[in-house]
């Protein structure tokens, strides 16, 4: 099939794209490079654009005739969002109605849409599947949700068929270290443990002791990015059998407390990994952990890389690499 990957460049859309290339699919490339990496790319062919110029869209489907879309751009930092929610609004759900449209207008009728789980705000309870409440706190999830919702409207109009696949934490990186997490700012535990791990100047804190969790650190549902990408081309084999509108959560269904993952870390890396303990940060649920049956029962999808040791220790090759 040939793919578009919108937002390809970025952490999770250029491990998609390189599954997609092992997997025999051709793969156009479209992003800003705002947040990601031409590098990040690999092979695939690479058009430089962004989502809130229709002009560009409209040409980029003028000129390739894709089988479906994957959709992976965002603004994605929960407390930016808070500060700056019109700029989130903007960029997140206004280009994304822009894409919908030029996707329209060339007559593609399958998407495959990077969700989160920050459109389920607070958790009622502790594993959350595809039936738990939406609501959002942050500008961010209330954006992805927005989507969510112009999405199943758009299968009701005009026939779209899409996936929404609402990612608990991505982690780890491809097992060749060719690519992996990079962000300015790191924001995320992973990458800031193994940067602490690496002896660069950053002082690891751990937002939070006392939740109400087995060691007072917040518990989250840790899931290999490559396992996400496996996912994606899951969801396009679905499209083909079914229509409408459908979400999943993609997780392990186990969670693991900040504290296991730095332990984790220390195992993997050798290194004696300090931190301090600081405020809890605005906005974070004590546990958030997937039930991911729907799509294991209806896409057949089974994640690979479930052990938080081997989660990271992917990502150390990556940080090592890189860093040193
Ligand atoms: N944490 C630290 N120190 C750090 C970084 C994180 O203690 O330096 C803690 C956080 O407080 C949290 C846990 O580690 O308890 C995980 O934090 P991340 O920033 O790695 O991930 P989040 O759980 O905040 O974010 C994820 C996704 C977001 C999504 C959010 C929904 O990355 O896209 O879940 O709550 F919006």
């Amino acid at each position: 099939m040939k793919v578009l990957v919108c937002g390809g460049a970025g952490y999770i859309g250029s491990h998609v794209v390189r599954y997609l290339n092992t997997n025999g699919h051709e793969v156009v490339v479209f992003d800003n490079l705002s947040t990601g990496h031409r590098e990040a790319v690999g092979m695939a062919q690479f058009v430089k654009g962004d989502i809130l110029d229709s002009a560009a869209l409209n040409e980029l489907f003028a000129n390739c005739r894709f089988d479906a879309v994957m959709h992976f751009c965002a603004l994605s930092q929960v407390g930016e969002s808070v500060v700056e929610p019109y700029r989130y609004y903007h960029n997140n759900v206004v280009g994304t109605l822009n894409l919908l449209q030029a996707m329209r207008a060339a007559g593609v009728r399958k998407l495959v849409f990077s969700s989160t789980a920050a459109v389920f705000g607070n958790p009622e309870h502790d594993f959350i599947d595809e039936n738990h409440s939406t609501r959002p706190i942050s500008p961010y999830g209330a954006s992805k949700l927005m989507i969510e919702r112009m999405l199943a409207d758009a299968a009701g109009a005009y026939g779209l068929r899409s996936v929404a696949l609402r990612y608990f934490n991505a982690a780890g990186a491809d097992p060749s270290g060719e690519i992996g997490e990079l962000h300015e700012p790191e924001t995320h535990l992973i990458p800031n443990v193994l940067l602490a791990a690496l002896g660069k100047d950053v002082e690891l804190k751990v937002f939070g002791n006392d939740y109400p969790t087995r060691d007072g650190t917040c518990v989250r549902d840790y899931i290999h990015v490559n396992d996400l990408a496996s996912a994606h081309l899951k969801a396009m084999h679905f499209m083909n059998e079914r229509e409408g509108f459908h979400v999943f959560n993609l997780g392990n269904g186990r969670g693991f407390t900040v504290l296991e993952v730095i332990n984790a870390a220390r195992y993997v890396t050798g290194e004696n990994i300090n931190f301090k303990y600081a405020q809890r940060r605005t906005g974070d649920p004590a546990v958030l952990v997937a039930s991911g049956d729907k799509a294991r029962m209806l896409m057949e999808w089974t994640p690979q890389v479930t052990d938080i040791t081997d989660i990271i220790e992917t990502a150390w090759r990556w940080h090592r690499r890189i860093k040193h």
